[in-house]
């Protein structure tokens, strides 16, 4: 993984972060969505301090991470939902795991307390890439949406950090 760095995500990135979003999106197991959004919307609805992408020793980005506001209730303002997608050639390689770690320091100094994702339950990278950076399962919400015609269950997942009081 030496390899592999860490910076701020740009708009630079924007065609690369929406290539790896849409090829997430077309595997099938990673939203409900299956379209990915425009930059202007990406940008719009991910909170800036808290983007990073991942990239490899040539300067290539290998995936991205990036954080929404669950709520705009002042009670859930520490509370960010987030996602994280890596370019299916740069599977395995421990790129998602990498910027996990890093989301959880980053929003921890921004005193966000916990982060949640809905992950569908076949998508097993996900649910134990989340296990290991110790989340833990609240629960599964049984065909809660139609994802091209088909009823899904989607198991909500939080991490609740232990240093932001
Ligand atoms: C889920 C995803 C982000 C994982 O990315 P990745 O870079 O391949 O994952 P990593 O290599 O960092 O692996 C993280 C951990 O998950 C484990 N893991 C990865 N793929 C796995 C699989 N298919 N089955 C079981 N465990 C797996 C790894 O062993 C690793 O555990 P370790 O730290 O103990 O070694 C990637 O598969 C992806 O982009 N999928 C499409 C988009 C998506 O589903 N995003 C999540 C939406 S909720």
């Amino acid at each position: 993984m030496a390899d592999i760095t860490l910076r701020p995500m740009t708009a630079g990135d924007a065609d690369r972060v929406l290539a790896i979003y849409q090829a997430g999106l077309d595997g099938g197991d990673a939203s409900f969505e299956t379209v990915a959004p425009t930059w202007t919307a990406f940008d719009a609805g991910r909170l800036a301090a808290h983007r990073l992408v991942a990239v490899d020793d040539d300067g290539s980005v290998l995936g991205w991470i990036a954080v929404s506001p669950t709520s705009s209730r002042a009670v859930y303002a520490g509370v960010v939902e987030h996602s994280v997608y890596v370019d299916p050639a740069a599977h395995g390689r421990g790129v998602a795991r990498l910027l996990l770690d890093a989301l959880i320091t980053s929003t921890e100094a921004a005193g966000i307390w916990t982060i949640q994702s809905g992950v569908f339950p076949e998508n097993a990278a996900s649910l134990a890439l989340h296990r290991r950076a110790g989340f833990r399962v609240v629960g599964t919400r049984e065909r809660v949406g139609r994802h091209h015609g088909r009823w899904r269950d989607v198991v909500l997942l939080e991490r609740r950090s232990p240093v932001v009081a």
